[in-house]
């Protein structure tokens, strides 16, 4: 059995997950890896994005975690099948199907946002379609959003970005918030729509829930970047004091 359950993204965003997760189930054992060195992932190749999905996996394998929540998008939608082919031993789960799930099936203007790698594999149009066929789905890629909210970008104002991708979205009944980052700006955003937003936490929660056995132990953060850093980061969005490891996945495998 796994030793605890690993979760993976570029930085922020998985930390949302990780947040519910360890919030809803406070005993079990949670360890994230934020890939902050090679954040953002939304402008990579799928190969530049399977090299980075393979370090994250043998890093886990490492330390004997076999089962693994993609709290990402974009690896969810571009390498999570080559990895599951690559790593039969490893019990691997998308974000995106857990998402999708919370659509309502009587949702008819369903506007999708994501990162240019999620848009362009179309994965949220074909999964919200079959699920509802009289669904009307328009996926626009947002690929200034990661940076900002990363802090890459602080001399660019959020809602100005905002009104520029969502300006003209009149009549959508339901947003889909389709790259884990983007509930940091949910405030923000619901500013701009009346639509139902549906995000990446509560499909995440009962993907646990749903698990026949969750492993218990003591949960770690782990940051590619710069553990101070993240530390500030978290303390200032999440108003929580997490311990954050360093961890150099190039070295590391
Ligand atoms: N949070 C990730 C996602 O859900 C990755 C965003 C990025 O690094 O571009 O897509």
């Amino acid at each position: 059995m796994t030793t605890s359950i690993g979760i993976i993204d570029s930085g922020l965003g998985g930390f949302t997950i990780y947040q519910a997760l360890k919030t809803r189930f406070p005993q079990a054992s949670f360890v994230f890896v934020a890939d902050q060195k090679k954040s953002p992932y939304g402008d990579k190749t799928k190969e530049e994005l399977l090299v980075i999905g393979r370090r994250l996996l043998d890093f886990f394998l490492e330390k004997n975690i076999t089962e693994v929540l993609f709290a990402c998008n974009t690896l969810s939608s571009m390498v999570l099948e080559l990895l599951r082919q690559e790593y039969p031993m490893m019990t691997l789960h998308g974000v995106i199907e857990l998402t999708v799930s919370k659509v309502s099936s009587k949702a008819k203007k369903v506007l999708v946002l994501g990162t240019q790698a999620t848009i362009s594999q179309h994965v949220y149009s074909k999964l919200i379609t079959e699920k509802n066929k009289n669904a009307w789905v328009e996926e626009i890629a947002t690929p200034k959003l990661v940076p900002l909210i990363e802090g890459m970008a602080d001399d660019i104002d959020v809602d100005e970005v905002l009104e520029g991708y969502l300006r003209k979205k009149s009549g959508v009944d339901t947003m889909v918030l389709g790259c884990t980052h983007y509930p940091l700006l949910e405030r923000n955003i619901k500013t701009f729509t009346d639509a139902r937003i549906v995000n990446s936490i509560d499909g995440s929660i009962e993907l646990i829930e749903s698990l026949e056995s969750i492993p218990t132990g003591k949960c770690r953060v782990f940051t590619t970047l710069n553990q101070e850093r993240f530390q500030e980061q978290i303390r200032k969005i999440f108003d929580v004091n997490e311990e954050v490891e360093l961890i150099d996945l190039e070295e590391s495998v």
